[in-house]
């Protein structure tokens, strides 16, 4: 579930990095300079298990992801994780939905082929019979003054 990233899937120029995922997998990690414009009037929607497995992805999370169904349903959220990403970003995503409220946020995606989306993000605790049992995700167009916001911002918390 969370092999290595391999030259030859890779388009374009890119850098590596090792990152620790899962608090235990380290996973090498290929990255571009290379944007995915997020479509006009899509939403990108997974659902994930309570420890964040995905159990459901759309047709715009494959397109955007550059991942088949097969290869994203089972594995960890994390296999989007891109190394801009400050980590105090996902804990305060964590601890918001574990309180079982919904947490907003702004992400910078990596894409199988190294490149990056970023995408405005709810996740929304899905509650049956007073117990959390899951996760919905849908995603939205970001304004491009608010990512040049969590671009400057991201990139202070990572200093
Ligand atoms: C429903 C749901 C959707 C998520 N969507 C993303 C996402 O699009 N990109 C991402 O990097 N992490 C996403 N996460 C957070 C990951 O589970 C994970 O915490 C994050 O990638 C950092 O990896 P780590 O927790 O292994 O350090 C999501 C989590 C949940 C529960």
């Amino acid at each position: 579930m969370f092999s290595d990233m391999k030259p030859e899937e890779i388009t374009g120029e890119f850098k590596e990095i090792s990152l620790d995922l899962y608090q235990s997998i380290t996973r090498k990690i290929l990255y571009t300079e290379l944007e995915t414009a997020y479509p006009e009037g899509k939403l990108i929607v997974s659902t994930t298990s309570i420890d964040g497995i995905i159990t459901y992805v759309n047709q715009s999370f494959i397109d955007m992801s550059g991942f088949s169904e097969e290869e994203l349903i089972g594995s960890p959220h994390s296999i989007l994780r891109h190394p801009d990403m400050p980590v105090a970003a996902f804990k305060d995503l964590w601890d918001t939905i574990q309180r079982g409220e919904k947490w907003q946020g702004y992400v910078k995606n990596l894409r199988k082929d190294g490149g990056y989306y970023w995408v405005k993000a709810s996740i929304i605790p899905k509650i049956r019979a007073g117990k959390i049992v899951g996760f919905t995700s849908v995603r939205r167009k970001p304004s491009r003054t608010k990512v040049n916001e969590c671009i400057a911002l991201y990139s202070t918390m990572n200093a």
